[in-house]
């Protein structure tokens, strides 16, 4: 076979995958057996190996690729992933369809209803119709770079179906596992003697977060696309459906999931009946809905609306009660936290609930457990809300037979053996409910600690998960985590079942720890109240943890997002000398010290407290950069016009938001005089 003929048969082994793909995935009708599939893959693979230069990235064989990542990159949104507002009450929706309809007075409103679906929130971006990038949601301006293990999902095209394609085309959506994959999974996973997980939408956060695109290819993820990012379409702006039903037609055409049986509803009644034929139905979908999502059809009243800083006016999601079921409540026992603080918990009679098998739910605190007067051996009934751990959220009292015994609270800690006191420091409403151990050396804090200091979300350091920060802290190797700095290879592999690869693998994830960013740090510190957000925005304030240290709690006070409460939580743990020699001997192993994002008062800056939109292309800017331009002084970007808006940027094929802006009378720039105006 020469080049030429093995190009065109490459070709078309391409588009029949391609075409199966779709049938299999997206329409859930198979064409074909596995065993022709399988055939016509190896024939592909075979015939890349050949002719290597048939390999391109959207090639069907290119799904997965690729070696393990070290770490994410970071993609910025150029128009924010958004949440939405929530609501369980159908008054409310009542009130939401008020509201939007007060500020349109005279349009006729159409509303869809789309199933809400439990997972996660990715955007994928399409350059020319192929798969260039795809996005976490992460903190709705940036995520993490997610591409290789998107491409792992059938469902999800390489390349778009049709000719006619915008130049860039970002589709949002929600990558999920479906129920009966997640059962699968689990079921291989307790007979290897792996941890479980919990459910299936944290079965799909899990495998998002791999780093190695081969195990997140074993995952049976799915996606569902139902929204639009950033497009670029020159000269064809006008071909882009104008409504959500118009839209999931198209995205449907060019080879994308859409939602299950989206409603169109043109009044509050049929909007009200289409959310309870969807809870009807829903049970009969292969993945997990918790809700409705109820939106303008139209896409021009959208614009229009705008939204809020964290959702658009113009879409509501309607949460379904959360299901219960009935267990029996075989023990009760109390665990110690970072914090210290002791929480019940319940051992329950397993049962099934929507999703998954649950075995323990929380009992929150003392308080609650007599407020409910739960007793062991008592019929309980559970609750599992969205994201939320199972509760007990009361009994069954007339199943009582008399044998039911009190649970009597401990007073000292069941892991150390120190007293317990009722808490001071907690947030405002466990205050004087929570039972604390007073031992800042609890085995079972020190453990806390060092897994939440390794946690993903601070200072991401690869295997120093609950097992290992347990080995560590009762081998006496680690008391704070500064300690796990001094580790080696030689300590570490003294540990049961921990070998050499792993050892070494977890001293390169501590040396890499280092460089991390300030925020991870302080996050990490475990400091009561100073959560993520806490976090970053102190250190876009503070230059250095030197300079976060000395401020006082009315410095502290002047960074947006901090309040009293959490300023006082801040300077009462830097002033305790036991901290501060934590601060020395993390200083002295050589963390990093110092913020990335520090920027120096952006107030200060020629756009402080100015909100820009920008709109079409811009001659010689990239959205991104005319957004770094913006917020380096001090100005905010929003992806849609209002009253708010303090001027437009606009560039070739700016449409609507241009319109908007004129009718609003708001400042219109070019490029040149953006840039001049930036002092550029
Ligand atoms: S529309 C501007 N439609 O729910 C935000 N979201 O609670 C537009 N979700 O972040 C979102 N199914 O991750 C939309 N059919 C659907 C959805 C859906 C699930 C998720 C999405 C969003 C979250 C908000």
């Amino acid at each position: 076979m020469n080049l030429h003929e093995a190009q065109q048969r490459h070709a078309d082994l391409a588009a029949q995958i391609r075409a199966h793909d779709v049938s299999y995935y997206t329409l859930a009708k198979p064409t074909i057996l596995d065993v022709e599939y399988d055939r016509l893959s190896r024939e592909l693979i075979d015939l890349e190996k050949q002719f290597p230069a048939l390999i391109t990235p959207d090639s069907p064989s290119q799904r997965v690729g690729g070696q393990p990542l070290g770490e994410f990159k970071s993609v910025r949104h150029v128009l924010p992933m958004m949440s939405l507002d929530n609501t369980y009450s159908r008054g409310e929706v009542r009130e939401f369809v008020n509201r939007v309809q007060k500020l349109l007075p005279n349009a006729a409103l159409e509303w869809t209803v789309e199933p809400k679906i439990d997972g996660l929130a990715v955007s994928v971006r399409y350059e020319n119709g192929v798969l260039a990038t795809g996005a976490t949601r992460g903190d709705g301006t940036t995520g993490d770079d997610i591409t290789a293990n998107l491409k792992t999902m059938r469902s999800l095209p390489l390349r778009l179906r049709g000719g006619d394609l915008p130049s860039v085309l970002e589709v949002r959506g929600e990558v999920y596992m479906p129920i009966a994959g997640f059962k699968k999974l689990n079921a291989e996973r307790e007979a290897a003697g792996e941890e479980l997980f919990a459910n299936p939408r944290n079965s799909a956060a899990g495998s998002l977060k791999q780093l190695d695109p081969k195990i997140v290819a074993l995952r049976p993820l799915e996606i569902i696309l139902y929204g639009l990012g950033e497009v670029q379409w020159p000269g064809r702006a006008a071909h882009l459906p104008e409504t959500q039903i118009a839209l999931l037609e198209w995205l449907r055409a060019l080879g994308f999931k859409t939602p299950e049986k989206p409603q169109l509803c043109s009044s509050v009644d049929a909007l009200l009946e289409a959310i309870d034929a969807l809870d009807a139905g829903r049970r009969k979908f292969a993945y997990e809905t918790d809700g409705a999502v109820i939106k303008l059809n139209a896409f021009a009243p959208r614009e229009t609306l705008g939204s809020t800083a964290k959702a658009p006016r113009w879409a509501i999601a309607y949460k379904y009660a959360p299901e219960q079921a009935r267990t029996r409540l075989n023990g009760i026992t109390v665990q110690v936290g970072r914090t210290g603080a002791l929480t019940p918990v319940a051992e329950l009679e397993p049962v099934f609930l929507a999703g998954s098998t649950i075995s323990r739910a929380t009992l929150h605190n003392e308080d609650e457990l007599r407020r409910k007067d739960i007793r062991i051996g008592d019929l309980v009934v559970i609750e599992k809300a969205g994201e939320v751990i199972p509760a007990v959220v009361g009994v069954v009292a007339d199943k009582r037979t008399g044998r039911e015994t009190v649970f009597t609270f401990p007073k000292i800690c069941p892991e150390c053996g120190s007293t317990a006191a009722r808490a001071t420091g907690g947030s405002l409403d466990e205050l004087g409910v929570v039972w604390r151990c007073v031992n800042p050396d609890c085995p079972a804090q020190v453990c806390g600690r060092i897994e939440h200091w390794c946690a993903r979300g601070a200072m991401d350091i690869e295997g120093g998960g609950e097992v290992l920060s347990a080995q560590l802290v009762r081998a006496g190797m680690v008391h704070d985590v500064a300690d796990l700095y001094l580790l080696d290879v030689f300590k570490l592999t003294s540990l049961e079942r921990m070998g050499g690869k792993s050892a070494q693998n977890f001293i390169d994830a501590l040396e890499v720890s280092k460089k991390r960013d300030l925020w991870r740090l302080v996050f990490g510190l475990g400091i009561l109240h100073v959560g993520t957000g806490a976090a970053k925005a102190l250190c876009k304030h503070f230059e250095t943890l030197d300079d976060l240290m000395r401020a006082d709690a009315d410095t502290l006070q002047k960074v947006g997002d901090i309040g009293e409460v959490i300023a006082k939580s801040i300077t009462s743990w830097f002033a305790d000398p036991l901290h501060q020699k934590l601060i020395g001997k993390l200083r002295a192993a050589g963390l990093n010290f110092r913020s990335t994002t520090y920027q120096a008062t952006p107030a200060a800056g020629v756009f402080a407290g100015k909100t820009f939109v920008l709109t079409g292309t811009l001659p010689t800017l990239k959205r991104e950069e005319a957004t770094a331009l913006i917020e380096a002084r001090g100005g905010k970007v929003s992806g849609s016009v209002s009253k708010k808006t303090d001027c437009v940027v606009a560039g070739a094929e700016a449409g609507s938001k241009l319109e908007k802006a004129q009718t609003l009378g708001i400042k219109i720039l070019d490029e040149p005089q953006f840039l001049k105006l930036c002092g550029e």
